[in-house]
């Protein structure tokens, strides 16, 4: 308990003192808190996803584990508030750093509000199947993007004395049969994408805990994979934390233990009283048992759960829900605005038709085990099956109602609504109108992969019909990640605004009136067609490998001991989002890294300098006529000989300029970001050549360029 020591010097201390079952007692849970009658030490569990009890006459707190990748979930069961904010995809679409970071102190701020001390968040799974269920969860497909925001999440969240956590790793990039999924990829592959996100991510928030994923990598599942956990997270790395398995996903006793898995989630299948057989039998040595306990103390005392425990309140949640809106305001993506239709005069009398199923009712939000409980409930009655496949996923419509956001937001407007369930009449309800307002959906859920990027329910034909007798109409995207839009030339504008949190459908309402200017941008390509993607047809599990819930248990068991595999070959390798557009040539409908503004900006006088640290340094002008923040972007395309895909993101600023004002902009880019995997040497190397960088606006308008040269490395 001295704080002046270090948390490795505590969690050494203290380990000398434990016997082998108080160790054991740390390194697995007592039961989903949700599967009812559980483990009698089980008792003080908060009712979230998982506890592992404390050492109370140590001074040691038990760990409260609960969801909270966008606001603390589950707390609706226990009659108790957390706030929502727009998902992890949309803060990435900020590019805003700071921002994340008070993202990540809200939700920690309100898990210790609701008695937690350790988060499930931090997905960073890097998009490679945009049709995976919960790229929502995410932050898109490039790795320094990705790595970058989910890093400053999870300092944000640590800063609030809550363990970090950062998940699923890895290369669980799809949802269909998860369970069963050998993801195969070459190393290089996933070290320069997959892995490098979490490399990043893990630099960047130094969280205490890394979840291992459901899927196999190479043939080993993920929990009992010896070069995921040991050779680079471990070793490599030098990952001080401890590695945490997904709910079910542990397969074994000592190859797990060996590969360094250090607790079993949510049960003691293979962690409790096997682990300690193992020990006793010669199988798993005392030291892999002490390094997996002190690694699991040496987490709490860093992250200062065990010095300044929480203490249950009532969350702060105007302020909370303030954030919320800021949050949703500077994610919202403009992506088209046809002869500045938007943003539209508030003050003006004007016929606004509001169309959309439920948009008089409220928004959508994401499945699964990010979905955060709204206040009042389900806005509407969970859609029928078909659509999800358990309680857990179904559909959760927050009571924030679009309709009456712009009711408010536009006073002197005439605003009528349509629910778009009949396209012929929306579209003569549509003739009528000055502006029409689509909000459209595309539901996404853990556990649930997209058949297509299509919107669902006829709302395609519903939005042509529409746009066709009114061009002055503006689409609302309510999704979890890209979606095809074969009426793009016929409508005025688009904005996606994502699974937009608690506060989604006012923030809208700001940016459609102007109120503010927007400034997000893609964190992942919008394709034209499915047809596109690296692989046009999701790869689905044989039936032995599918998942089939309707017998929990016997489910549950099913589970532990290993579902029969299936592949998925990442035979794209390197070709990741962006990388694989750009490589393949194809046209795409948004690129990534796109996103209009009210105002424009130019760019000019671009140097590069440095040596170890290369900088790009370039003007950036408002020459709009309103103030607005600007993302530029860096991109490098590295030598021909490297294989590389034609460029990659290595650098962005954000900058706010007013009217008619300029800034000199400098952006650092660190050598790391110039390298490559050179798989016969095993280590990260610079290959010789000339080096194109790139200075824009988005991945494909270049707006600056430069050449550099550089040596091998
Ligand atoms: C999900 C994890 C989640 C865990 C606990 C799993 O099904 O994959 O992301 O943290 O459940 O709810």
């Amino acid at each position: 308990m001295d704080t002046h020591l270090s948390a490795d010097e505590r969690a050494n201390l203290l380990l000398k003192s434990l016997t082998l079952d108080e160790k054991i007692q740390l390194l697995h849970g007592t039961g989903d808190p949700h599967d009812g009658p559980a483990d009698p030490l089980a008792r003080d569990a908060n009712g979230g996803s998982g506890y592992v009890p404390g050492l109370p006459e140590k001074g040691i707190p038990g760990l409260q584990i609960v969801d909270s990748a966008s606001g603390v979930c589950y707390s609706a069961g226990s009659g108790r508030y957390s706030t929502a904010l727009p998902s992890n995809i949309a803060a990435a679409s900020s590019w805003d750093t700071d921002l994340a970071e008070r993202y990540g102190a809200m939700v920690g701020h309100e898990l210790r509000d609701l008695g937690y001390n350790m988060t499930l968040g931090g997905g960073v799974n890097l998009t490679r199947e945009p049709r995976d269920g919960r790229t929502f969860e995410y932050e898109g497909e490039d790795p320094l993007l990705a790595g970058t925001m989910v890093g400053h999440l999870i300092r944000g969240v640590q800063s609030t004395h809550v363990i970090g956590h950062i998940k699923h790793f890895a290369v669980n990039d799809q949802e269909s049969g998860r369970h069963a999924v050998s993801s195969e990829i070459s190393e290089r592959a996933m070290r320069e994408t997959d892995l490098l996100a979490f490399q990043i991510g893990i630099g960047v928030g130094q969280p205490g805990a890394v979840m291992c994923a459901y899927n196999r990598v190479n043939g080993d599942y993920a929990c009992e994979n010896d070069f995921l956990l040991k050779t680079v997270l471990k070793d490599e790395w030098k990952f001080p934390g401890f590695v945490i398995s997904d709910w079910l996903a542990t397969h074994s006793t000592a190859k797990a233990s060996h590969a360094g898995l250090d607790q079993e989630q949510p049960g003691n299948v293979f962690f409790g009283s096997a682990l300690k057989l193992a020990v006793e039998h010669g199988e798993v040595r005392q030291a892999e048992v002490d390094d997996h306990a002190r690694r699991v103390l040496r987490s709490m005392f860093a992250a200062g759960v065990v010095d300044d425990p929480p203490i249950k309140q009532v969350p702060d949640v105007f302020a909370h829900a303030r954030l919320a809106r800021e949050v949703a305001q500077k994610s919202i993506v403009l992506l088209r605005n046809e002869n500045a239709l938007l943003p539209l005069d508030a003050a003006r009398a004007q016929r606004i038709l509001v169309v959309g199923q439920n948009a008089n009712k409220g928004m959508i939000s994401g499945g699964g085990s990010a979905q955060v409980d709204p206040p009042g409930g389900n806005a509407i009655a969970p859609l029928p099956a078909g659509n999800h496949k358990q309680d857990w996923q179904k559909a959760v419509w927050f009571p924030d109602a679009p309709l009456a956001s712009i009711q408010q937001a536009a006073p002197a407007a005439q605003v009528s609504f349509d629910d778009g369930t009949d396209a012929a009449r929306a579209a003569r309800a549509a003739a009528g109108a000055d502006v029409v307002l689509v909000y459209a959906y595309q539901y996404a859920a853990e556990g649930i992969d997209l058949a297509t990027l299509a919107l669902p329910d006829e709302q395609d034909a519903l939005i042509a019909s529409v746009a066709k007798a009114n061009p002055h109409t503006v689409v609302l995207l309510e999704t979890g990640g890209p979606v095809l839009m074969p009426w793009i030339d016929q409508v005025g504008g688009v904005l996606e605004t994502w699974f937009s949190g608690t506060a989604g459908a006012d923030a809208i309402a700001d940016v459609l009136f102007g109120k503010v200017n927007p400034s997000a941008k893609l964190p992942i390509t919008f394709p034209v067609h499915d047809a596109d993607l690296p692989h046009p047809k999701l790869v689905l599990p044989p039936p032995a490998s599918q998942e089939d819930w309707s017998d929990e248990a016997k489910m549950s068991r099913k589970l532990l001991s290993g579902l029969p595999s299936f592949t998925t070959s990442y035979d794209e390798g390197l070709q990741v989002g962006y990388g694989w557009y750009d490589q393949q040539g194809k046209s795409v409908l948004f690129p990534f890294g796109f996103g209009l503004s009210y105002t424009s900006f130019t760019y000019s006088s671009l140097s590069i300098t440095g040596k170890d640290t290369l900088r790009a340094t370039f003007t950036l002008n408002n020459v709009g006529t309103r103030s607005g923040d600007e993302i530029a972007q860096v991109y490098v395309g590295l030598p021909k000989a490297t294989g590389e895909p034609p460029k990659r993101l290595v650098g962005w600023a954000k900058i706010h300029l007013e009217v008619g004002k300029q800034a000199q902009v400098t952006v650092d880019l660190p050598k790391t970001r110039f390298m490559i995997w050179d798989t016969a040497q095993h280590r990260w190397a610079i290959a010789a050549g000339q080096y194109a960088i790139e200075v824009g606006p988005d991945s494909r308008r270049p707006a600056l360029q430069a050449n550099v040269s550089l040596s091998a490395e």
